[in-house]
């Protein structure tokens, strides 16, 4: 049997109705900042409980120009986790900050309690990482950010209805930013991301960042960037809306059978579930023992298991003007070595899941 991780073959299977949309839209010719782009803007704001949204073309540019609205520039640092994927530490950098890593805790999210000795007078912005659909804990960062004056951009790339206490992940700050890249829980075909904020002059300079800067056709009013969410992907995107809170429904369901399942097997440690999160599972993580031995044997089963990530981000050569060495973020080090992820979609049959179970089994009774 095979257990794909990729489901997008699957996710457009039953969508007349959407190529009805595209050619619709492909005959207005509507295709920078059309129509369909202010809909989708205005209903993911909705969906997400802010006030307003600003469709851009990546996750990684919600990062950055979220950052440049703060006025993030040349020699600040910046407070990120240790353990994300490389866009939250690339968009920092390509703003000519230095990115200053905390590590995780066994919730894959940045370990709070250890913010506050990385602060310094450079400290400029602070960027939690809402890893694997999880949620870092923005009540007592939010503390932090006011006792210390420093603003908050939530990297929510991974977490689309995830919440802390029923509020939602990216609410909880300035701005929260998204990715709408085809592997994340509400995808759109091609690169994509949002930033939601519910301040107006917030809303009113993300809007020129995207746009070159352009208050009107003829007249620019600061320095900005093309990342503009292209308007065909925003039918895409109003598509998927209606269907965001059933996906995270779906993978919510799945990992409670995974947990199930795993947690009856004593070499697997599931991560710790707290209350008052939602987690959306955009990566269904466990801990497992012998941890190389049984990805060697899931894909030899036909299972696309991954490991996200196996080489941190600070020991990338690309961080290496960092000076960090192996050990300095002992928890993300740990992570490395033990996590497994296993495919959790909402796609993914019942049998499929029972196959994963299986091996997972059979692997460790055979050692
Ligand atoms: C944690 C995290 N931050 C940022 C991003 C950037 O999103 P994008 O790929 O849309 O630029 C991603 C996407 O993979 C991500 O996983």
């Amino acid at each position: 049997m095979k257990v794909r991780y990729s489901y997008l073959k699957q996710q457009f299977s039953n969508a007349d109705q959407l190529w009805k949309n595209l050619k619709n839209f492909v005959s207005t010719g509507d295709f920078t900042l059309g129509k369909e782009l202010l809909k989708f803007e205005k209903k993911f704001a909705r969906l997400i409980g802010a006030k307003y949204a600003v469709g851009v073309n990546s996750g990684t540019d919600a990062i950055k120009l979220s950052l440049k609205v703060i006025g993030v520039n040349q020699g600040d640092e910046v407070i990120t986790a240790a353990n994300t994927f490389v866009a939250t530490v690339g968009a920092i950098c390509e703003l000519g900050a230095k990115p200053i890593f905390v590590d995780c805790d066994d919730t894959f999210c940045m370990n709070v309690n250890l913010i506050e000795k990385k602060i310094t007078s450079k400290t400029k912005a602070i960027v939690p990482v809402h890893f694997t659909g999880y949620m870092t804990d923005m009540i007592k960062l939010n503390k932090i950010s006011k006792k210390y004056k420093i603003p908050i951009v939530e990297d929510a790339c991974q977490s689309i209805l995830a919440s802390q206490n029923k509020k939602n992940a990216g609410t909880y700050s300035d701005f929260g930013a998204f990715s709408l890249h085809p592997l994340k829980n509400i995808n759109v075909w091609s690169d994509g991301g949002i930033i939601v904020t519910s301040k107006k002059k917030y809303y009113e300079k993300l809007k020129l960042l995207r746009n070159h800067g352009l208050i009107n056709r003829d007249s620019v009013k600061i320095c900005g960037y093309n990342s503009r969410l292209d308007t065909l992907q925003a039918v895409v995107g109003n598509w998927l809306i209606p269907k965001s809170k059933s996906i995270a429904r779906q993978r919510i369901k799945n990992a409670n059978y995974y947990d199930q399942n795993l947690s009856r097997i004593k070499q697997i440690k599931i991560p710790p579930r707290l209350k008052n999160f939602k987690i959306v599972y955009h990566l269904y993580i466990v801990f497992a023992e012998k941890r190389d031995e049984l990805l060697k044997y899931c894909l030899r089963k036909g299972i696309e298991a991954k490991i996200h990530y196996p080489l941190p981000m600070y020991r990338q050569p690309a961080m290496k003007f960092l000076n960090h060495k192996v050990g300095d973020f002992p928890i993300t080090d740990k992570h490395a070595k033990s996590i497994i992820s296993f495919p959790c979609d909402q796609h993914l049959s019942k049998k499929e899941m029972n196959y994963v179970i299986k091996c997972v089994k059979d692997f460790y009774s055979k050692i």
